[in-house]
């Protein structure tokens, strides 16, 4: 399935941040694009404080993984520094650890994803206004979809 929503400001992609948390489940895989500066790190802190993690989530890209722990764990993963060179980084282990994954410029490494996922493309329009073009591959993220439009 695919949807596009329009984010006028930030409160709208935290609103939109607390749908995906309140419909979260095990090992979901959320995929991340979008130009720099676009709202993927912003989307995905909001998505953090959402499910309680409460340390600070910063952006992993110097990092490329960050694990948060909390009742439902946290891996926050940027792709951007591999240059589509992923292999041996123990990527796929993240999938299925039982937390909950986000991965940002996940297209860069699109042969690695999982085929059940949803990706979320983030693009700017103005200053604080987003148009986001989502897409679900699999039932659980069709009805996720479903849930957070
Ligand atoms: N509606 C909005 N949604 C998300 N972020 C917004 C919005 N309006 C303004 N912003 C601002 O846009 C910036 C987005 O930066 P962010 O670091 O999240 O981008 P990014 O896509 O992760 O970039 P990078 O590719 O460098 O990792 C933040 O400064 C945020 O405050
Ligand atoms: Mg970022």
């Amino acid at each position: 399935m695919e949807a596009k929503i329009i984010l006028n400001n930030e409160e709208d992609t935290k609103k939109l941040a607390k749908k995906f948390a309140k419909s979260k489940f095990k090992n979901m895989i959320v995929c991340l694009d979008g130009d720099l500066g676009s709202g993927k790190t912003f989307f995905s802190k909001s998505f953090a404080k959402e499910i309680g993690i409460n340390e600070a989530v910063t952006s992993p890209t110097f990092t490329i993984i960050k694990e948060y722990e909390g009742k439902t764990p946290f891996y926050h993963i940027d792709v951007y520094r591999l240059n589509g060179d992923v292999e041996g980084i123990g990527l796929e282990e993240y999938f299925d650890k039982g937390g909950i994954v986000f991965i940002e410029w996940s297209s860069m490494i699109k042969n690695f994803l999982p085929k059940e996922r949803i990706e979320i493309d983030i693009k700017r329009i103005s200053e604080t206004k987003r148009e986001l073009t989502i897409t679900s591959y699999g039932d659980k993220y069709d009805r996720l979809l479903g849930e957070v439009l």
